[in-house]
């Protein structure tokens, strides 16, 4: 998979280099390329916001740098991601769907957004989603995009090491359906008098199982009450 994203803030983006997803870009896995829209600016002071028309506060970014960027990066099979909080959620189920695209370009907005004519135009030219990753504001596109490059890189083949990790996953659609994970623990067997539940030491495989899904259900029942119920076997608590 190759990844390009656009920022004002370069710098910002250095994270990618690091731990899971760092690695697999050194393993060879993904491609990742950030690029400076300051580049494509044709004045002195490298410009790429002015005033709103119709008056508000705060700068939008001007669409000319945007359409300079783009149209380099962009190719037939792109998926154009705009991080926007007027966007559509993002959540496990994007991220799956993502994660078998060959090209993805995030386009990090500031200040007040990107002038709207930048999305019309693509729109119609390459896939595009705007993304909004939870109900809050934030200064930037920059730290989405960092969520939604990870979220989605680890579920690349080959990049986490252990592929029931990501089966067992809160959210994932594997055998523990929409479960949250539920508490796991390891050596010492007692900390500070607390003893790791005994079951866990039990060796008995399928009990530690049906223990682990009530323990996952109960906790997604208690932290995301919001969450639907989901069919199958995880639509309740483990009946003793
Ligand atoms: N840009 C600013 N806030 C955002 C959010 N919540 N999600 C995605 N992009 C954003």
């Amino acid at each position: 998979m190759r990844i390009d994203i656009v920022s004002i803030f370069p710098q910002y983006l250095a994270p990618v280099q690091l731990s899971l997803v760092g690695r697999a870009q050194s393993d060879g896995l993904i491609d990742i390329e950030i690029h400076d829209l300051r580049d494509a600016a044709t004045d002195r002071h490298r410009t790429v916001d002015d005033e709103p028309y119709g008056g508000g506060p705060g700068m939008v970014m001007t669409p000319e740098p945007w359409g300079v960027t783009l149209d380099r990066l962009l190719r037939p099979d792109s998926l154009l991601v705009v991080p926007t909080p007027s966007g559509r959620r993002f959540d496990q189920r994007t991220a799956t769907a993502w994660a078998d695209r060959r090209h993805l370009v995030f386009a990090c907005g500031r200040y007040e957004g990107i002038d709207t004519r930048v999305m019309e135009y693509y729109r119609p030219r390459v896939d595009l989603a705007e993304v909004c990753i939870g109900d809050y504001v934030l200064a930037g596109g920059e730290a989405a995009t960092l969520v939604m490059v990870e979220a989605v890189t680890r579920l690349l083949p080959g990049v986490v090491g252990n592929v029931q990790s990501i089966v067992d996953d809160s959210f994932a659609d594997g055998d523990m359906e929409s479960l949250l994970e539920g508490p796991v623990y390891t050596r010492p067997a007692k900390w500070r008098g607390m003893e790791v539940p005994s079951i866990l030491l039990s060796g008995d495989h399928g009990s530690i199982a049906r223990w682990r899904r009530d323990q996952a259900w109960q906790r997604t029942r208690q932290m995301r009450p919001d969450l639907p119920p989901r069919g199958g076997t995880s639509s309740g608590p483990v009946p003793d």
